[in-house]
């Protein structure tokens, strides 16, 4: 079976087949989004209140890492205030007209969904402050001394931000948000629930036992385990009847060399690196990035925290160490491992880094 492994674990989206598949198993209310009950029923004050007073809802920040449900989140947003929604990213909008002109055509009350909302640039952000703030636009007009600013009135509009990590966003943007939720891992519970939903809707036949297997091996991500059973449903369709059992389920899995705890080989060259490379760390994520010939931004947005939710990792001021736990996960799959350079025994740190800043 031919498939990128980095692909399936990465939570990114890449070709289209994913986005019309994404798209058929994406809830549409918040009954139907499963997990995240204090963001729900947060949310569902705040949009209640809103549709109740008739005025558009205060600006919302998610954060969280790829694949938990953001921009599903904000599709639901805009489906329970009735209205409509326009979705953009922060690396598409080029230039503040580009900006201006999404916020001129959005109706009333109308849901604008800013993704990667860090990456907006300086001159764009600064279209939305007024924007957020004031339902204004402030245009220059001319240029030189002679130039002035005129004030523009636009319709009261929503914006929803999503971004992998909250400290990423300049602090005025921030404080311009109104309500902040942060997507945490699901459980293996509620992936179970997310399989046998998608399982449903895609016709694929699967027993409880199978279903365990998947979620325990989905990262605490939805994206990742409705991939692992789209895999896991085409291996049951060729080696056997199409019915997807434990034992192919798990060969399935075994074949994309994910590993019981979930993770993939790209996590367990991160981690060998770090108990390898440089004694268990600590190590800052740079030097790591550069052993491992990564990005540092997908360490830190793809690998890193589900690593650290898992205990395997831990951030301490000095950089990155892996701990007691993930050593033995290492060992336990045959991984040489030197002694630790640290004499602590990888207890986490009462020094962790704050992923986000207090709001
Ligand atoms: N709470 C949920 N319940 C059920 N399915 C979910 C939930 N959250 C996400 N999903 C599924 O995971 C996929 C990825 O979610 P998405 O909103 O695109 O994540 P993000 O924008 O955070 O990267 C969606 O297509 C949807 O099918
Ligand atoms: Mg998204």
């Amino acid at each position: 079976m031919v498939d990128d492994v980095s692909r399936i674990l990465s939570g990114d989206l890449e070709d289209e087949q994913d986005l019309v598949i994404e798209g058929s198993l994406r809830p549409r209310s918040l009954a139907e989004y499963i997990g995240q009950a204090e963001v729900k029923a947060n949310l569902s004050v705040l949009l209640q209140a809103a549709k109740a007073r008739g005025e558009a809802s205060d600006h919302i920040l998610l954060y969280g890492p790829p694949g938990l449900g953001k921009t599903t989140l904000a599709t639901i947003v805009a489906r329970e205030l009735g209205v409509n929604v326009r979705y953009t990213s922060g690396p598409a909008i080029e230039r503040a007209g580009d900006l201006a002109a999404i916020l001129t055509s959005l109706d009333e009350r109308d849901v604008l969904f800013i993704d990667e909302v860090h990456r907006l640039n300086r001159a764009v952000e600064e279209i939305l402050y007024p924007a957020m703030e004031d339902y204004a636009l402030d245009v220059m007009i001319g240029k030189g001394p002679s130039a002035r600013s005129l004030r523009l009135n636009l319709k009261p509009f929503t914006l929803v931000g999503a971004t992998t990590r909250a400290g990423r966003i300049s602090s005025p943007l921030r404080d311009r948000f109104g309500a902040t939720y942060r997507l945490d891992f699901y459980t293996e519970d509620e992936l179970a629930q997310i399989i046998d939903r998608s399982a449903e809707i895609l016709g694929v036949s699967i027993d409880a036992a199978a279903t365990r297997a998947i979620a325990r091996r989905g990262r605490g991500t939805p994206r990742i385990v409705n991939r692992l059973l789209k895999r896991v449903r085409d291996y049951a369709q060729v080696h056997g009847d199409g019915r997807v059992h434990e034992a192919s389920a798990r060969e399935a899995m075994r074949q994309l060399e994910i590993d019981d705890e979930g993770l993939d080989s790209a996590d367990r060259k991160l981690l060998a690196a770090v108990v390898q490379k440089f004694a268990s760390g600590p190590v800052g994520v740079s030097a790591l990035a550069a052993v491992l010939s990564e990005e540092t931004d997908t360490i830190e947005d793809v690998h890193e925290p589900f690593l650290l939710r898992l205990g395997f990792m831990d951030r301490t001021p000095q950089g990155r160490v892996v701990t007691d736990l993930g050593r033995a996960h290492l060992a336990a799959l045959g991984y040489e491992i030197p002694p630790p350079r640290r004499s602590d025994g990888g207890m986490p740190s009462l020094w962790d880094e704050p992923q986000v800043p207090e709001a």
